[in-house]
């Protein structure tokens, strides 16, 4: 064509968000907590290779335990910033240890907390206080806007597809972005499917500052599970989750098994006490499950991503692979 100008097409770095500033990575993406498997180890490949890493506080049964971990995280990391995620879901069997391990992270001064499961405003100024950025995690909107108005510094929005707990009225993660960045002020970060460079383009479009990426990564070399259990990942098809738990208003989207089948069963029988569930769906199952590879056991906590998991290799590569999509996505669409 002659006689036109072409417009110079603005440069968008997409590494570079409210949220990746905010939490002083180089990348706007979250490894956030994974029960028994985000460990100090992983933390620290996540941190090394950009992302922010959150150890999961659930892992341990005691905060002495807890505290060890991350002085092991400190070490490897040589006291740069990471994470810790509070899973405080109302519980289903008693006893509650959010308080003791709220004060840990502060009198730790952990640079960054990830909460999930309920309110988090009765902890927003003792974290406020101690100089710990508060990330919340939520499956719907209006939650979501609850922790904005508890003064959290940002909040994840995960969608109907993530792995672990979708909420008990699920929205797809399309649609829970584009109703996210209509209505919230404070940074927001997306998950649930996310599991290539793409759809971190996607998201960020939507208006998100950040990705929060939990199954993608289970197959990372760091993640402390057995080969035979990340082989079964890899071959995974999207359709083989499902929802678990629902009776319970505790829906969990996990790996399907013989343990979903049966609690399945008793779903579909009406029993919807938890005494009768605990049995198939205790966490201590999906421990020994990682431990031993016999994924057919347990509830293990996966999302529809899977379906898009195709190798297992070190976090790095994974990472460097969404990044390489990422980059390449963005520059097809400057070519549109
Ligand atoms: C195996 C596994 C364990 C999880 N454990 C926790 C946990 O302890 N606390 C928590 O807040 N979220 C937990 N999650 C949710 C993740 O942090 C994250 O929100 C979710 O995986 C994002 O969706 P995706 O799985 O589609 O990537 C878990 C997810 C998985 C897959």
């Amino acid at each position: 064509m002659t006689g036109v100008t072409p417009i110079p097409k603005p440069q968008y770095n997409w590494r570079d968000t409210l949220l990746s500033r905010q939490l002083g990575t180089r990348l706007p993406i979250m490894a956030t907590g994974l029960q028994w498997l985000a460990n100090a180890e992983y933390v620290a490949a996540a941190v090394d290779v950009g992302m922010m890493g959150f150890i999961s506080a659930a892992t341990f049964s005691d905060t002495s335990a807890l505290r060890d971990e991350i002085q092991r995280c400190r070490e490897l990391l040589n006291g740069r910033a990471f994470g810790v995620n509070v899973s405080m879901l109302p519980k289903l069997l008693p006893g509650d240890r959010t308080d003791e391990i709220m004060s840990l992270i502060v009198e730790e001064r952990i640079a960054v907390v990830e909460t999930s499961g309920r309110d988090p405003s009765p902890y927003v100024a003792g974290l406020k206080a101690g100089g710990c950025s508060l990330v919340h995690k939520v499956p719907q909107l209006r939650h979501a806007l609850k922790a904005e108005a508890a003064g959290v510094d940002a909040v994840i929005l995960v969608g109907a597809e993530c792995g672990g707990h979708p909420g008990e009225l699920p929205v797809g993660t399309m649609v829970q972005g584009a109703l996210a960045a209509r209505t919230l002020t404070i940074p927001f970060a997306l998950g649930g499917g996310i599991a290539t460079g793409e759809q971190i383009v996607a998201a960020l479009a939507l208006g998100a500052s950040g990705v929060a990426i939990g199954t993608h990564f289970l197959v990372s070399d760091e993640i402390p599970a057995h080969a035979e259990y990340k082989r079964r990942l890899i071959e995974a098809q999207p359709g083989d989750t499902t929802l678990i738990m629902s009776s319970l208003r505790n829906s969990m989207r996990v790996l399907r098994n013989d343990t979903t089948a049966i609690v399945e069963a008793l779903e579909g029988q009406g029993i919807n006490d938890i005494q009768q569930l605990m049995p198939y769906v205790r966490g201590s199952l999906g421990k020994a499950a990682y431990a031993s590879g016999d994924w057919r056991q347990g509830a293990l906590s996966v999302g529809q991503g899977v379906g898009l998991t195709a190798r297992n290799a070190p976090l790095a590569d994974i990472v460097a692979e969404l990044e390489a999509e990422a980059d390449t996505a963005l520059a097809r669409l400057s070519n549109i």
